[in-house]
């Protein structure tokens, strides 16, 4: 294939057709376009973007470069949640048991952490045992029998997404719109999903910082996922400040089942619950997508009452297992106070109400703690990371912990502790804290 005058048909600000996409993915899924072409290309897109067809097109090829997953008829409907990603975020692991229990299937294809956003496989890689990577034939078994599965891709999934985007992170194109989709897309497609939910994070610590730009990739997703048959929608979600109390591996595994195990209580600020607010929304719009509710009001109430059964914490259980964790060696870790070997914790130095938890800063904190990755090689320390912390809205009294840091040693719990300072305010007036929850989009 002669790829250059495709570079040039772009760089001019022409539509492709789709079989010059089709042979486009295909040519360089085969490996048979040189990287500088394509890192050519890339450019091109991100200065020139692509139509709305041209992105349908490209996302279908990419989808169909590798393996797609294939599950047996059921009435069980096939859903999934995307999230473009913050400080916290482990909305995934709660949220798969709770779909299998309201009567899902869940294929949930994760990924790694890069940066200062946590990766779902890195956190349930600090579980004894448990196994992240599963070839396609046991994701679908472990599909039709628990119900969830959280895995990663295959290394016959989507194979066109793994070249381009390792190829985006090094070129500058990582933030162009229709690729952004098309990335995201392609490997949910080929799920074989029926619904999808997407999450999409405005804020300091989001992909996206501010609501529209948010919007803008919500909405492009939600128009294509709807367009290739899955029925899309997307709740634009804040990012200032970390989701729940805790951030860092094996810390948000424990928050996730203590959210799995905790009953209902009012919050005493908006945002106390902030996580379970996420699971059960979630959940709650899936049932509306699939018809198996018929109100979102009803849906939350169906959502609630499961969560409240203790079947989802259950299913926790079952599907670790399924994937390979030792239950022992897991409670028992669980039952730890800590596992990291350093705790030290910043107090409030006055009364009043915390103004600002800044999930930037305190993703950078532990990340550089051990907890993320600052390159692709970069080693994790599951252990580390921050709990306990004072959300935004909240009275604290002098003296009362904003937040507990889990370190390697002595040095890194100091530097991280001295650092942390500057994430969190206190004020005397009550702060006006933004909701969770921004917008839902939907076709
Ligand atoms: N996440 C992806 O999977 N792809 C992108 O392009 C951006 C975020």
């Amino acid at each position: 294939m002669n790829f250059l005058p495709l570079i040039e048909s772009k760089r001019e600000g022409r539509t492709l057709s789709p079989k010059q996409i089709q042979d486009l993915v295909h040519e360089f899924t085969a490996g048979t376009i040189p990287d500088y072409q394509l890192a050519a290309f890339l450019m091109a897109v991100f200065f020139r973007g692509l139509t709305t067809e041209e992105t349908t097109v490209l996302t279908l090829a990419m989808r169909d470069s590798g393996d797609v997953l294939k599950f047996p008829k059921d009435p069980r409907p096939l859903v999934d949640k995307h999230s473009t990603g913050g400080v916290g975020d482990k909305v995934s692991l709660p949220l798969a048991p709770l779909l299998a229990c309201l009567g899902f299937r869940v294929p949930m294809i994760s990924g790694r952490g890069l940066g200062i956003t946590g990766g779902t496989l890195d956190k349930l890689d600090s579980i004894p045992g448990f196994q992240t990577l599963l070839p396609a034939g046991r994701i679908t078994e472990i599909v039709q029998e628990v119900g969830c599965v959280i895995c990663g891709q295959t290394d016959r999934m989507v194979p066109a997404d793994k070249k381009l985007y390792a190829l985006r992170d090094v070129t500058g194109t990582v933030p162009s719109i229709p690729l952004i989709v098309a990335s995201i897309l392609s490997k949910k497609l080929a799920e074989s999903l029926d619904a999808l939910v997407l999450d999409v994070k405005f804020g300091c610590a989001a992909f996206m910082q501010t609501k529209a730009e948010a919007r803008k990739l919500a909405k492009a997703m939600v128009a294509l996922g709807n367009e290739c048959g899955v029925n899309t929608r997307a709740i634009l979600t804040d990012m200032n400040t970390p989701l729940g109390r805790a951030a860092g591996n094996w810390l948000e595994v424990k928050e996730s089942v203590a959210c799995l195990e905790r009953r209902t209580g009012v919050p005493p600020v908006p945002r106390a619950d902030d996580l379970r607010e996420l699971v059960r929304t979630f959940a709650a719009h899936l049932l509306v997508q699939t018809g198996k509710a018929k109100s979102l009001a009803a849906a939350h109430k169906q959502t609630e009452d499961c969560l409240n059964s203790g079947a989802p914490r259950r299913k926790w259980d079952e599907m670790i297992v399924a994937q390979g964790a030792n239950l022992d060696a897991f409670n028992q870790k669980l039952a730890r106070a800590h596992t990291a070997p350093v705790v030290r914790e910043l107090k409030a130095d006055k009364l009043g109400r915390v103004s600002k938890c800044d999930a930037r800063l305190i993703g950078e904190v532990i990340r550089d703690l051990g907890a993320g990755r600052l390159t692709k090689e970069s080693a994790i320390n599951y252990d580390v990371g921050v709990d306990q912390l004072a959300k935004p809205g909240e009275p604290v009294k002098a003296g009362a912990t904003l937040v507990r840091i889990h370190a390697a040693n002595r040095a890194q719990g100091d530097a991280a502790c001295a650092r942390l300072t500057a994430a969190f305010a206190v004020s005397v007036r009550p702060p006006q804290t933004p909701p969770l929850i921004s917008e839902v989009i939907t076709l």
